[in-house]
């Protein structure tokens, strides 16, 4: 794993950048993209869970009993991001199944590309969970950083951030308004264009794992 800013984990398993790679591809197909973004959110998410706590619990296998490791605390909530975070979601939902869901609806204004929140349902004892926000593209952050604000308003307080791109204005402005929130990613783009799109990206991860466009 490198680390070029603190507090951000690249996950540079050869299994994930290959993966993005086909991803970034502007020829690969909205099937292929949908399931190859569940496979790399998989793999991003076994990083991002890789402290959580375990507890020794006691157990019989059919030879013997024994002292096993299990997650201690309540279940994870994962919180996607709508409608992107879908896409993460599901391969996050393949490797911890038994996690909460929350949902925030955001979306950017292409205007200002300020994030206008329409919908937001979580499970009530956030307090008591860690909480994984996820997004593909940490682009402005803008989405991200507001999403973050709603998570801790209503408790929150282990929150930890998942995405498949982020771009370094991005991180910058998500680490300076949530310094307690590590993210994970496959990479670190160049930069953000006019629009507000990483480059070189993958284009609109929505619009790619839909095909809506
Ligand atoms: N959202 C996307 O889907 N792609 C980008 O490049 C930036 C934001």
């Amino acid at each position: 794993m490198a680390a070029e800013f603190e507090g951000v984990t690249v996950v540079d398993h050869p299994l994930v950048q290959h993966k993005l790679t086909i991803m970034r591809d502007a020829e690969t197909s909205t099937r292929g993209f949908r399931q190859l973004l569940r496979e790399t959110a998989a793999l991003i998410c076994y990083e991002a869970t890789r402290d959580l706590p375990l507890e020794t619990v006691a157990i019989r296998t059919p030879l013997a009993p024994m002292q096993a490791k299990k997650i201690a605390g309540k279940k994870l909530v994962f919180a996607s991001i709508l409608r992107a975070g879908n896409g993460l979601l599901e391969g996050m939902l393949d490797l911890v199944p038994s996690a909460r869901v929350a949902h925030i609806g955001m979306y950017r204004d292409p205007k200002t590309l300020q994030p206008v929140e329409y919908y937001f349902k979580a499970p009530e004892d956030l307090s008591e969970r860690t909480v994984i926000a996820v997004d593909p593209m940490l682009a402005t952050a803008n989405s991200a950083v507001a999403a973050i604000n709603l998570l801790k308003s209503r408790g929150a307080k282990d929150v930890r951030f998942v995405c498949l791109l982020a771009a370094p204005e991005g991180i910058r402005r998500f680490r300076a308004a949530h310094p307690d929130v590590p993210v994970f990613t496959a990479a670190i783009d160049s930069h953000l264009d006019d629009h507000g799109y990483i480059v070189p990206g993958l284009g609109d991860a929505g619009d790619r794992m839909y095909g809506t466009k």
